[in-house]
């Protein structure tokens, strides 16, 4: 296995679909092993509660630290050694960088909040890393973790078709560029026709039109 990768949600079930869709369905039990815990299930609290009011008052509701204390208790023994990656709107945000680094990881623990989000303390003493998806605000870490996940399993071998994720957006290969614009049939549609010279069959010419076509980032 080259990657456990494992989510700490309170929402376990949005992960479900993935595991039957490319890039995970080809990779799991191989290449990736994908892991999904509720802090419900580990809580010390009653009633399966996991947050409370924030001490100074104000709206909203906030993950205990003592609810990811036992979770990792009782997944890990403790807080693990491998890097740990807080879902966060004000963490560093996710780039293909990181991606490939976070991919390159043998282990790695994703924790997601949702309503007000985590207690600082998860943050400072059991988060290595806090990431986020965007400059905005989603209601829960779920979507930003599923967003991670994905991105992590295509850097994984075996994930995509041979070579398929070599050349993309922000690949190496592309000197980290936009990549070039794609067509397929029709040939014409509408008046809306494909460049002529991606019907010539000349590969040199294709190449060096797709090559122009690549734009910087920003
Ligand atoms: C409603 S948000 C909390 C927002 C927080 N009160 C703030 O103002 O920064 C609830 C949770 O969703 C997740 N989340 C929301 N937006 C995110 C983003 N852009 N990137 C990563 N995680 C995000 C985080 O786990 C966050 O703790």
């Amino acid at each position: 296995m080259s990657l456990r990768l494992d989510v700490f949600t309170l929402v376990p079930d949005a992960f479900g679909w993935m595991r039957e869709r490319r890039p995970l369905a080809g990779i799991l039990g191989s290449e990736l092993d994908l892991r999904v815990f509720n802090y419900r299930d580990t809580t010390p609290l009653t009633a399966g509660q996991v947050d409370d009011e924030p001490y100074g008052g104000g709206r909203g509701m906030v993950l205990r630290v003592d609810v990811v204390a036992a979770a990792f208790d009782a997944v890990y023994g403790g807080t693990p050694e491998h890097r740990v990656v807080a879902l966060s709107p004000q963490g560093r945000q996710l780039a293909q960088e990181l991606v490939e680094e976070l991919a390159g990881e043998p282990a790695l623990t994703l924790l997601s909040a949702r309503f007000e989000g985590f207690d600082q303390r998860i943050l400072d003493h059991f988060s290595t890393d806090v990431v986020s998806i965007g400059p905005y605000v989603l209601s829960g870490g779920e979507i930003p973790a599923m967003a991670v996940v994905d991105a992590i399993a295509r850097r994984l071998p075996g994930a995509l078709t041979e070579g398929s994720g070599e050349l993309e957006s922000f690949s190496a290969a592309l000197n980290g560029g936009l990549e070039y614009p794609h067509y397929t049939r029709p040939a014409d549609f509408r008046g809306w026709s494909v460049p002529e010279i991606l019907l010539s069959g000349d590969h040199g010419r294709i190449d060096a039109w797709r090559r122009e076509r690549v734009r910087s980032v920003g």
